[in-house]
């Protein structure tokens, strides 16, 4: 039963470069190893068929990030169990298809199709080499999937232009970049800037062979912005929600305590140039 499962146990945790190869094997091993928990801990906060975009609950249904998009060709990038794939085929999309790096999250998307009776298409792949055709969906998402976790921003900001169309929309969510700045504790004691905002430098945990087990990949507000426009793309926005007050989860390294007075997250919008 996979709500009997946990996380895999934290390694050795080291600050170093990781390259887009070592970072795309630590996290299949970790996702991989962590999706039963995960969707036993947020299954029910991420609904079956719902789309929320960040731990602070904000939701597609009224934040409308993504525009219209009944008869659109979708993408969602690190899909997970494709709860927002499955939330968005009930707006009207012609299609939506998902992929993510770990083979498990998407047995978990099965399992949720059966017991809902939708049926989304999934992939596995890497968002640093996205295996779709040149300008093939009008509308390309990522709910803090896969873009925290790839080391070169920009490669992953460029895949994601070139599989939109020219008049497409590009929205996604990320840790917001002062969250580096903090530790995980989203507490009072979590209140204390601990490390460089500018410090590039992956969070890797280890193992005992000194492999790379999780990696975390920072960039700061102005890299996302500049790999956004290397990628031929405009920026409309960037979102930076606050913390609602009915929301009382902590999530990691999300809460209430410290999500009142420091942001969590940022979704960044833009749209591909006709
Ligand atoms: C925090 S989950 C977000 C997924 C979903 N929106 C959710 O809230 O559960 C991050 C997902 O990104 C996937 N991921 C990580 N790195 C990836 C990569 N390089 N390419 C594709 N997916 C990746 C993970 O496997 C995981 O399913």
């Amino acid at each position: 039963m996979y709500d009997e499962v946990d996380y895999p146990e934290p390694g050795q945790v080291e600050r170093r470069a990781v390259g887009g190869a070592e970072s795309a094997r630590a996290g299949r091993l970790w996702w991989d190893g962590a999706a039963d928990a995960y969707q036993a801990e947020h299954g029910d906060f991420l609904r079956d068929a719902g789309f929320v975009w960040s731990p602070e609950g904000v939701d597609e249904a009224e934040a409308g990030l993504l525009g219209d998009v009944s008869g659109k060709r979708v993408l969602e990038v690190g899909c997970g169990a494709g709860q927002c794939g499955r939330w968005l085929r009930s707006r009207g999309v012609r299609e939506v298809v998902g992929f993510d790096l770990a083979r498990r999250q998407l047995q978990h998307s099965g399992r949720i199709d059966e017991q809902t009776g939708h049926r989304l298409p999934v992939v596995q792949a890497d968002a640093q080499r996205m295996p779709f055709a040149d300008d093939s969906f009008d509308v390309v998402f990522s709910a803090f999937g896969a873009f925290p976790f790839v080391p070169a921003a920009e490669s992953a900001l460029a895949e994601a232009g070139r599989v939109l169309r020219p008049g497409g929309r590009f929205v996604f969510s990320v840790t917001h970049p002062i969250r580096w700045c903090f530790p995980d504790d989203p507490t009072e004691q979590g209140m204390t800037v601990n490390q460089s905002y500018f410090d590039r430098r992956a969070y890797v945990e280890e193992d005992g062979a000194g492999r790379a087990v999780y990696v975390e990949h920072h960039h700061t507000v102005g890299d996302w912005l500049r790999g956004i426009v290397a990628a031929g793309l405009v920026p409309q926005d960037m979102v930076e929600p606050e913390w609602p007050q009915d929301n009382d989860q902590v999530w990691g390294g999300w809460g209430p305590v410290r999500g009142r007075m420091v942001p969590g997250t940022a979704i960044f919008q833009a749209v591909k140039p006709v």
